[in-house]
């Protein structure tokens, strides 16, 4: 009798085990993260994810388009001029876009990538990180509105985790500020008569 183990102490064993993992994750540094370190992860993940290459405007080089660094992430260039549109392309589901990426067309009509950036008018200086989280949760304009339209990779952020995306927001609030309007979207019944008319 006297030689047994008594149960308690494998008990206290199991809470002292337990308590080890506990501080060893603490160790390993489960910390939740300053402004700055999100921002920098925003950075990683927006590069990563390339938002450049559809709402940067670009310059031409030899090797390509490549993201027009004075005007990161503003969106399709106010005034730029698109060009004539085949529209039995569109119209049989096909894809249009620009050699720089800014505008897509294709049987959702003609699609603008936005200004992220924070200006108050143009881009998302007026976002709150909650419209940021619904619309790309849920796939609708503002959080709230229409559809968001292709080839918005939506649902690749929608399964981010929380501090990720809000990483990507605060990321995007950090931007210098570009004052550019970006068009409204055009409907598909519109296409035609918008992208030719300089023909
Ligand atoms: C393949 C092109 C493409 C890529 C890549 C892309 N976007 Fe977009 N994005 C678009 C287009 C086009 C729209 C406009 C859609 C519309 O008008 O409904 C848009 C719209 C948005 C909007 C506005 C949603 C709303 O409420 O209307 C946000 C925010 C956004 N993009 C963020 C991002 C971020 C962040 C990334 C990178 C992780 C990214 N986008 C990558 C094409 C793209």
């Amino acid at each position: 009798m006297r030689n047994t183990v008594s149960p308690y102490f494998f008990l206290l064993l199991s809470i002292l085990g337990f308590a080890q993992i506990d501080c060893s994750d603490q160790r390993s540094g489960n910390k939740t993260m300053s402004n700055e370190e999100l921002v920098a992860r925003g950075k990683y993940l927006a590069n990563f994810g390339g938002c450049n290459d559809c709402h940067s405007p670009k310059i031409m080089t030899n090797m390509g388009p490549v993201p027009d660094t004075t005007k990161l992430l503003s969106g399709h260039p106010e005034g730029g001029q698109l060009p004539p549109i085949d529209t039995s392309i569109t119209n049989s589901k096909g894809v249009f876009t620009t050699m720089d990426l800014t505008a897509w067309a294709g049987p959702w009509g003609i699609s603008f990538p936005i200004n992220l950036t924070p200006d108050g008018e143009t881009g998302i200086g007026n976002w709150t990180e909650e419209v940021f989280f619904k619309a790309m949760r849920e796939g609708k304009h503002l959080g709230a509105g229409r559809p968001i339209l292709p080839p918005m990779p939506w649902q690749s952020l929608a399964s981010l985790k929380d501090e990720d995306l809000r990483a990507i927001f605060l990321y995007l609030k950090s931007l210098k500020p570009v004052h550019n309007k970006v068009l409204d979207p055009i409907a598909p019944n519109m296409v035609a008569q918008t992208a030719n008319k300089g023909k």
